[in-house]
């Protein structure tokens, strides 16, 4: 995880806490007040679970009984909306992530949804985020990548000169080159795949399946979300954020000169045909809403300025609700260990993401409210009344309801609190909220999530692993569901 340079950096304490409400205080609070969505579904309250992957789903990305445990736990802190991680919507490996790209995932969905809904009885709305990703390769051996990866062209020829050597040779002269000689005789591309892992990008044209991407994702997309509405899902968030396709067309990176990307209106095009594609089959009556970025964050991506315009776009385009996050970007990604893929969440555009208490001045709370509230007020001056979801370091009552007063938001996202501790919200609606097992922002979890592994939390991980329910990670170390706390 990136941290702010050593003169900056400032370890802060957890947010602070100084006046927890009573029951009837909670009663009136606008954290509890219920909001109507554009799609005209009720929900009961302003508190939202944002996406988190607990690498819990099967290798063929099927809901399993630890995915539906997962989330009854969240229901039963009785937030408005859970989010469901990230789920695919291509039927093509991905490990344990869920998927939802194929008919065979809908009885696994549903049984998702079925189990959710007997906890929640309604309380809680349960939306499924749906994500596109482009291919990306973990990090080679040099050896491995210049004896089986690399396509070599008479540049290397030239740049050697070796312009009669056998391929044999040239790939043993490039193995036993130093890094400085490399980085002139490789490509950018062809040493970021040899430092980094080769990854595709939305602006690689010369790739048929990359150019190929706004004729096949808008129906892919409409066919998965059609699967979680049938399902029983009450909403879908397409995935429009941090380092994945969707993100990666809205943003300024896009210089993709086939009408796809370069302009503010090319930028936005694939996302826009794919919210039509989404809205015709599922119905004006069903919640469809995205997830994007207030700040890419990353040097020549999008900043918030332009991020209120996409987002006005977007909003007027018919979304039911607009939830808003930061950075989590592959270019200021840090380098992989060999054999690992590079994770977008380890730089700077990562930490902005998922801030921790390692950090500046600043501080994790409420990092990013000031962007996500300057887009929401655009909307609001243009006339659009789209719900905005905020999150980013929101852990305690009085920011989340200072939040609301200020009107910098609509919904507030809590993540990681939510993980620490599923039965926050219920705590502080029945002012019990000195009961609350606070979140550390220690990141521990986001490691977890880092290396695909079972994301618990470190609050709850070694309590009473001997207990007669608990539920243990495959290492026999760790609780996989959140323990009671009050
Ligand atoms: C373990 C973990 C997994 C996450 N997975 C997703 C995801 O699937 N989709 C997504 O949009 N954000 C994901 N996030 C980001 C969170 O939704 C949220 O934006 C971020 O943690 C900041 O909010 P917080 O400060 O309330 O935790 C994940 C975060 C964590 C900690
Ligand atoms: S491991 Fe627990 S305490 Fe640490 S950041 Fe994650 S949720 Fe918070």
């Amino acid at each position: 995880m990136w941290r702010p340079p050593a003169g900056q950096r400032v370890k802060h304490g957890p947010p602070d806490e100084r006046s927890w409400p009573t029951a009837d205080e909670a009663a009136q609070a606008r954290l509890f007040a219920p909001l109507t969505l554009p799609s005209g579904l009720t929900l009961s309250s302003r508190a939202w679970v944002p996406a988190m992957v607990p690498w819990r789903a099967s290798d063929e990305g099927e809901v399993t009984p630890a995915v539906i445990d997962w989330y009854r736990r969240f229901a039963e802190g009785r937030p408005a909306v859970v989010v469901v991680e990230a789920t695919g919507i291509r039927d093509v490996a991905s490990g344990p992530l869920l998927r939802a790209g194929h008919p065979r995932y809908l009885d696994g969905l549903k049984r998702l949804v079925d189990a959710v809904g007997a906890v929640s009885r309604g309380r809680t709305r349960l939306f499924i985020q749906l994500i596109d990703f482009l291919k990306i390769r973990r990090r080679p051996s040099p050896k491995r990548y210049f004896e089986e990866f690399l396509t070599l062209t008479t540049a290397h020829r030239e740049a050697l000169g070796m312009p009669l050597a056998p391929d044999a040779a040239l790939r043993a002269t490039l193995l036993d080159l130093p890094d400085e000689k490399l980085r002139h005789v490789l490509t950018h591309r062809e040493y970021e795949a040899l430092t980094m892992g080769a990854r595709s990008r939305v602006t690689d044209l010369d790739d048929p399946e990359i150019a190929a991407l706004p004729s096949v994702l808008p129906a892919r997309f409409a066919e998965a979300a059609a699967r979680c509405k049938a399902a029983g899902f009450d909403g879908v968030e397409l995935h429009y954020a941090h380092a994945y396709t969707m993100a990666s067309f809205l943003s300024a990176l896009n210089t993709r000169g086939d009408g796809w990307g370069a302009t503010l209106e090319g930028r936005l095009r694939l996302p826009l045909a794919v919210l039509d594609a989404v809205r015709a089959a599922v119905g004006a009556d069903f919640t469809v809403g995205a997830r994007m970025l207030c700040d890419d964050v990353v040097e020549g991506g999008t900043r918030p300025a332009e991020a209120a315009t996409l987002a006005l776009a977007l909003a007027r385009a018919g979304l039911d609700f607009l939830s808003l996050s930061t950075g989590g970007r592959f270019e200021d990604a840090a380098q992989p260990r060999e054999g690992e893929a590079a994770y977008p969440y380890t730089g700077q555009s990562g930490y902005e993401c998922m801030p921790g208490v390692v950090s500046d001045a600043r501080g994790p709370y409420l990092r990013n409210i000031a962007k996500q509230a300057m887009i929401r007020a655009h909307l609001r001056a243009h006339g659009v009344a789209t719900p905005v979801v905020a999150a980013g370091g929101i852990a305690t009552f009085a920011d989340a309801e200072g939040i609301l007063a200020r009107g910098e938001a609509d919904l507030i996202g809590a993540a990681r609190q939510s993980l620490a501790d599923p039965d926050w919200w219920e705590k502080i609606r029945q002012g019990r909220a000195r009961a609350v097992r606070r979140c550390l922002f220690s990141n521990y979890c986001e490691a977890l999530d880092q290396r695909h592994k079972a994301v618990t939390c470190q609050q709850w991980d070694r309590l009473a692993l001997d207990a007669p329910d608990v539920t243990l990670s495959f290492d026999r170390r760790r609780r996989l569901i959140a323990p009671r706390s009050w």
